[in-house]
C-alpha cells in the first residue's frame, strides 16, 4: 500500500515509495523438490554483493521455539495422529514467533529478509491441500502475522512429476529422516499446486510464478530479472541501489 503524508510546510499530500526503505522482504513458495533453498542462497549472496545486509529464514522454523515446532510438524516419532486444525495452529504459532522475534526486528533496521515459505504455504497445504475452510485458515494467518506481509513472493512451481522425482533423488542420498507431510498422497500435493495458482492469479502484484524446470541458472535469472523489475521502481534510485544511494546522502 502506498502511504499518504505532508510535505513540510505544504498542504499537498506526497506519495510515498510503496516499499519503505526500512527492509524488504521476500518469501519463496513452492511445492516439495522446487529448488527454493537453491534459489535463496543464489540471491542471497547476489544482494550482498550489491551491498544489502540480507537474513535467510525457513518455515516452519527460524527461532529455537519454530524449530521445536517444526520437529513436531515433520518428524517427531509421535506425530502422527496430528489434526489438520492442530497442524493449521502448530505452522502459525512458529510464524507468530518469527514474525516477532526476527522478521520485525530486521526489517526495522533496513535489512532484506528472504524466506522459504510464508503464510501462501498455509493457504496452500493447509488451506487447498488439506480442505481446510480457507476463511478461517486466512483469520488464523491474520493473527500470526497481522500487518507483516511480504513485498514480494517469487513462486516456483514444478510439475508433480519431477516434484516426486526430486523428493526421491534427496531420500536416497540423505540418511532416511520420516517427513510427515511428505507422506502425503498425490493428489493432497496436486491441491496444494492448484491452491498455489489460485494465490497467484489473486495477487498478481506481489507474487511472481516462475517455472522451476529450468536449470538453476536460468532460475536464477529469472529471479532476478523478477526483483529487478518489480521492485527497481519503488523507490528512487532503485531498491538495488538502495545502499549505494544511502551511502551518497
Ligand atoms: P520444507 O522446509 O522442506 O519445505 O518443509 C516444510 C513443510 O511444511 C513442507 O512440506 C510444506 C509444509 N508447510 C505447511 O504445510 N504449511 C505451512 O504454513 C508451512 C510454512 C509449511
Amino acid at each position: 500500500m502506498a502511504h499518504k503524508s505532508q510535505a513540510p510546510g505544504s498542504k499537498t499530500p506526497v506519495q510515498k515509495p510503496e516499499f519503505s526503505v526500512n527492509g524488504l522482504f521476500i518469501t519463496f513458495e513452492g511445492t516439495e523438490g522446487s529448488g527454493k533453498s537453491t534459489q535463496i542462497k543464489i540471491l542471497a549472496q547476489r544482494l550482498r554483493q550489491a551491498g544489502h545486509e540480507v537474513i535467510t529464514l525457513r518455515e516452519p522454523g527460524g527461532t529455537p521455539i519454530g524449530e521445536e515446532i517444526r520437529h513436531t510438524l515433520k518428524h517427531s516419532a509421535v506425530n502422527h495422529a496430528m489434526t489438520d486444525v492442530a497442524e493449521l495452529l502448530l505452522m502459525n504459532a512458529a510464524r507468530a514467533q518469527l514474525v516477532r522475534e526476527v522478521i520485525r526486528p530486521a526489517l526495522a533496521v533496513g535489512k532484506v529478509v528472504l524466506c522459504d515459505r510464508f503464510y501462501d504455504s498455509t493457504t496452500a497445504y493447509q488451506g487447498y491441500g488439506r480442505q481446510l475452510n480457507l476463511t478461517m485458515v486466512k483469520s488464523v494467518i491474520d493473527v500470526a502475522v497481522e500487518d507483516t506481509r511480504p513485498h514480494l513472493t517469487l513462486l516456483l512451481l514444478v510439475s508433480a512429476d519431477v516434484s516426486e522425482e526430486r523428493r526421491a533423488t534427496r531420500q536416497a542420498n540423505l540418511p532416511f529422516i520420516r517427513d510427515r507431510i511428505e507422506e502425503a498422497d498425490r493428489p493432497f500435493f496436486d491441491r496444494v499446486a492448484n491452491g498455489y495458482r489460485q494465490i497467484a492469479a489473486m495477487e498478481p502484484n506481489r507474487v511472481v510464478e516462475l517455472a522451476g524446470s529450468g536449470s538453476t541458472t536460468e532460475v536464477a535469472e529469472a529471479i532476478w530479472e523478477a526483483i529487478r523489475v518489480r521492485l527497481s521502481n519503488a523507490v528512487p534510485g532503485g531498491i538495488l541501489n538502495l545502499k549505494a544511494k544511502a551511502d551518497h546522502d
